[in-house]
């Protein structure tokens, strides 16, 4: 169903890699409801991925960045805003990566070179784009700023290792540049806290098959899709989220607020 919540709005969406991608589903609805975007990824992943097969079908360009440098960081920008023919609407930070994780590094033997990696790529970008984007003055008033986050930065979650500290962060950086992106230039945001999801950085986490049936089975809706969570950043993008800001939006089927359910109940 499509109402172009977002005819005539402008923006940039991070971290499309291949269709599993939630920034990917993200940047199909966001076309379908009107909007006009850049595509950005690191040089690796244009080389890993497929995303110049998503840009064919939204008709959007692509600017390789890596969103941990500030250079790549300005050039997108001015890029991005050339092409899109003046500032933008909204932008999505859809990024993660932990080389602990990765390499399956026990949370009490994290390699800390790794970990400043872990919380640079996964957080510190976001207070990067947001810091780039208010410095060279690209946000229209009104604008909407998302991060993807997870429920590992409230409650502990064994396999998620330093990534947990990377979205406690994150979502610490929403709020506070919230505050300011707003009295500066009313401009919102926000983090949405995603379930589960079947992606190349979510299959990432050793035991992901068990954690998304667990999450599954303790949510009364069941775990929210990537293509759910591409229909909330569109609302969000949208005028009709405009006094929503600094927080971090639970999407995630119940998950959340549930203790225990019948299913896990019967399963032990
Ligand atoms: N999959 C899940 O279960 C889940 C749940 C909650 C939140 N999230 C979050 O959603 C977001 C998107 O992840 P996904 O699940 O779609 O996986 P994904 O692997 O498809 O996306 C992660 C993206 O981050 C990009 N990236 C990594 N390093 C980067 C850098 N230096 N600069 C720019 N981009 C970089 C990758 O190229 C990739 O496109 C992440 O923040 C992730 O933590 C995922």
């Amino acid at each position: 169903m499509t109402y172009n919540l977002l005819q005539g709005k402008k923006g940039i969406v991070f971290g499309a890699l291949d269709e599993h991608s939630i920034a990917w589903q993200a940047a199909r609805k966001i076309k379908e409801h009107g909007g006009n975007f850049v595509l950005t990824n690191t040089p690796i992943a244009f080389r890993l991925g497929t995303i110049y097969q998503l840009a064919e079908e939204c008709d959007a360009k692509v600017i390789p960045a890596d969103a941990t440098s500030i250079d790549d960081l300005k050039n997108l920008f001015h890029k991005a805003t050339e092409i899109l023919g003046g500032k933008i609407d909204f932008i999505l930070h859809s990024i993660g990566m932990s080389p602990n994780v990765r390499k399956q590094m026990s949370y009490g033997n994290l390699n800390y070179e790794w970990f400043l990696k872990t919380l640079d790529v996964s957080a510190l970008s976001f207070h990067k784009i947001l810091q780039t984007a208010e410095q060279l003055d690209v946000m229209n008033e009104w604008g909407s700023i998302v991060a993807l986050s997870y429920i590992a930065a409230q409650r502990t979650f064994p396999d998620y290792s330093d990534m947990a500290e990377a979205k406690a962060m994150l979502e610490s950086i929403a709020r506070s540049y919230g505050y300011r992106f707003a009295k500066h230039k009313k401009v919102r945001v926000n983090t949405i806290s995603q379930s589960p999801t079947l992606t190349t950085a979510g299959s990432g986490v050793p035991g992901f098959d068990k954690f998304y049936t667990y999450a599954q089975r303790m949510s009364p809706l069941g775990n929210a899709t990537a293509e759910d969570c591409a229909n909330y950043i569109v609302l969000m993008f949208s005028d009709l989220s405009r006094m929503v800001t600094m927080q971090n939006l639970m999407h995630d089927g119940g998950f959340s607020s549930v203790g225990i359910t019948e299913e896990i109940i019967e399963a032990l």
